[in-house]
């Protein structure tokens, strides 16, 4: 039997190059062999600030970066989560089965509320935050959840909430369990190494966007933080800025780290950023130009959402049932 696999992102603004490499390039590669459903994750999206005027457009961008990208409505099913009650309805269920120390302990949990508690105010759905995504993830029996570094804590507790419910009330759910990629589960930030890159990094240089003009993209590289001695090698401890930068590069332009590496060897930070810039660029030519396609027919979109979130209905309601 194919193992299924559930993912999903938040529709809060623009998605970036981070989301790209660590989730939805991964997500591409699985639909030919495994069975998909793929999400754009509303109900999450809300328990931080957000734009209502924006919204439905922002659902509506996520979707069309999922078929830029390459993802085939007749391989993947893709739906919109406050289209399928059940997800809210079974996080109801396993947060009378989650300890608040769980919750409080998340890393996510702890960052956003740093972020928020100076912003006016931290709601209850951030700290429930990790119970829904549960509740995607069992409702689908997920065996693996592909997706960045940040988020395998809570498959995690995904995981542990399916062992708790399963042993008290007879097994109801798959035990999931994440699949990071190792090279790109975490992406950093572009102005600050350590950190990881962040759609709600206040400042535009730190990530790439999918959408960022071919200007943009070489400017963004240029300002790229690097670190001190001049040597382009990849040693993630030692040299995180440019170990990042390599990774980007591998990834769009499909040459392997040690070949950059032997390419670059004497050469300086200037013509490599210049090189990567254009790798950036042509790499996410193709997803740019599906999109410009895309927008010009937005209806068929929305088509595609409606019906993929009648399939994962089904699938959910079953499991909930
Ligand atoms: P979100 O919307 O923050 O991010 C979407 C995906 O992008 C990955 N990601 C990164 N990967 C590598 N480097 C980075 N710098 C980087 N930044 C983001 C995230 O790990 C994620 O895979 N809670 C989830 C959405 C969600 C979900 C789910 C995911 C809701 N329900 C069920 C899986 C299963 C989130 O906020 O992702």
């Amino acid at each position: 039997m194919k193992k299924r696999v559930f993912s999903g992102i938040r529709p809060s603004g623009d998605l970036h190059i981070g989301n790209y490499l660590g989730a939805i390039k991964q997500w591409v590669g699985l639909q030919d062999d495994h069975e998909v459903v793929f999400g754009i994750m509303d109900l999450h999206a809300i328990t931080t600030p957000h734009d209502p005027e924006k919204f439905r457009r922002n659902t509506l961008e996520t979707a069309m970066v999922y078929l830029a990208a390459g993802l085939d409505p007749a391989k993947t099913t893709l739906m919109v989560q406050s289209r399928v009650p059940a997800h809210a309805e079974l996080a109801w269920i396993l947060g009378t089965m989650t300890p608040l120390g769980e919750l409080e302990r998340m890393t996510q949990f702890k960052e956003k509320s740093r972020e928020l508690g100076t912003k006016g105010g931290i709601m209850a759905g951030l700290l429930n935050y990790p119970i829904l995504m549960a509740a995607d993830i069992l409702l689908y029996q997920a065996d693996a959840v592909p997706v960045g570094e940040d988020q395998a804590q809570h498959v995690e507790l995904a995981r542990s909430l399916a062992e708790r419910f399963n042993n008290r009330y007879g097994k109801a759910f798959t035990l999931p369990q994440a699949m990071l990629q190792k090279d790109t589960a975490r992406i950093m930030a572009l102005d600050d190494p350590p950190k990881k890159m962040s759609k709600s990094d206040e400042n535009a240089r730190g990530y790439i966007l999918l959408t960022d003009s071919p200007d943009a993209i070489r400017e963004k590289i240029k300002a790229a933080v690097t670190d001190s001695e001049k040597k382009i090698a990849f040693a993630p401890e030692e040299k995180p800025a440019i170990s990042n930068l390599l990774v980007i590069f591998s990834e769009f332009s499909g040459r392997p780290i040690p070949e950059l590496e032997r390419s670059y060897a004497g050469k300086g930070y200037a013509e490599f950023k210049a090189d990567l810039a254009e790798a950036v660029i042509a790499g996410l030519a193709p997803l740019q130009e599906r999109f410009r396609e895309l927008e010009t027919d937005t209806d068929s979109v929305f088509a595609v959402l409606r019906g993929g979130s009648e399939r994962a209905a089904a699938v959910a309601n079953k499991t909930l049932a």
